[in-house]
């Protein structure tokens, strides 16, 4: 049987897409088709068919805001379960509470909702979430971060759910964060987590979102289409700063540019391909590497077209 037979018995019809674009689905807007989108709402629905495609051994893997991943043009042949909500709502996988410092998130909440939500309870630490265009659950993986500070040194605990169907609590403590890396389970899909935060003004919290935000608006190509920074920061040094001084800012394959607001952003100027982007993205690592001798990290995932 054919996955989107095999899980179309499992959820509701309207959760499931089949041949799907993921140009759609990515802030970078490059990719080919999934063989099947599935969309879920609730933690049940994603346990149904997170346990089927074990059993059956259905290549998956997990998108949320699409943000920091880059889809081959060949597309992904499996299952891509996409965990993204609008309106925060109880018993979905977007819902979000509050209690005392404490907040719940569900993996589909984006971070910019998160940040705001906090700073209206008069809750702090959540700030530096204001632009980052990511949705928790991705997020936490890959520990994500800006103005100094990152989700792992606010995370109290997450909830994920393994492959063969457990769910389970991890304390952040052990779950290995550091600068843009978890030690979370690759298997494991996250589903929740609980932030701890200092209460504080509503008006403290919503003014340093306001110098994030005027940062960002005046250091970053945040109106074209990009996949966020390319690069991790090396150590001791910064990668947009190295990309710069490499003399690669407008390098440009196809529709594929480096940023000339920041070196470590590459945009889609109109009809870009994967090919093209990991095409330029080698050309500045190459060009990097000979001009300071640092070899740069991809921050950003790149997705073969098979099983990752
Ligand atoms: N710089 C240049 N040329 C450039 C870009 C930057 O010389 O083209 C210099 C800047 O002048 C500055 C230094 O490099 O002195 C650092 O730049 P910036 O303040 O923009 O910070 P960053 O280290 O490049 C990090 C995160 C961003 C986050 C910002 C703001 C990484 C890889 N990047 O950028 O996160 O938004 O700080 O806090 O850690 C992301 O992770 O996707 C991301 C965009």
């Amino acid at each position: 049987m054919e996955t989107f037979e095999i899980l179309s018995g499992l959820v509701p019809a309207q959760r499931l897409r089949r041949d799907e674009a993921l140009d759609r689905h990515t802030t970078y807007r490059v990719g080919g088709p999934a063989d099947v989108m599935f969309l879920p709402e609730t933690r049940s629905e994603l346990l149904a068919v997170v346990t089927a495609a074990h059993v059956r051994q259905i290549p998956w893997l997990v998108l949320g805001n699409g943000s920091n991943v880059l889809f081959a043009d060949e597309g992904f042949r499996g299952l891509v379960i996409k965990i993204r909500g609008s309106i925060p709502a109880e018993g979905t996988l977007w819902h979000l509470r509050q209690e005392g410092e404490f907040i719940w998130a569900g993996a589909g909440v984006s971070l910019p909702r998160l940040a705001r939500s906090a700073a209206a309870t008069g809750l702090s630490g959540l700030e530096f979430c204001t632009g980052i265009p990511g949705v928790i659950g991705g997020s936490i993986r890959s520990n994500a971060g800006a103005h100094g500070s990152d989700l792992g040194a606010v995370l109290e605990s997450v909830e994920m759910i393994l492959p063969h169907g457990d769910v389970v609590t991890i304390r952040a403590s052990e779950a290995g964060f550091s600068y843009r890396k978890s030690g979370i389970d690759p298997d494991g899909i996250v589903t929740g987590a609980v932030f701890r935060l200092t209460p504080d003004e509503p008006e403290n919290v919503y003014e340093r979102i306001r110098v994030f935000t005027e940062y960002r608006k005046r250091t970053q190509p945040s109106s074209d289409q990009s996949a966020g920074c390319m690069f991790k920061n090396p150590a001791g040094d910064k990668a947009g700063r190295l990309i710069d001084a490499a003399g690669c800012k407008g390098l440009q394959v196809g529709g594929s540019r480096v940023s000339d607001v920041h070196g470590n952003f590459v945009v889609n100027q109109g009809g870009a391909t994967a090919s093209d982007a990991l095409r330029l993205i080698e050309a500045v690592r190459e060009r990097v590497f000979e001009r300071t001798g640092v070899a740069l990290e991809l921050e950003v995932r790149v997705m073969k077209s098979g099983v990752v």
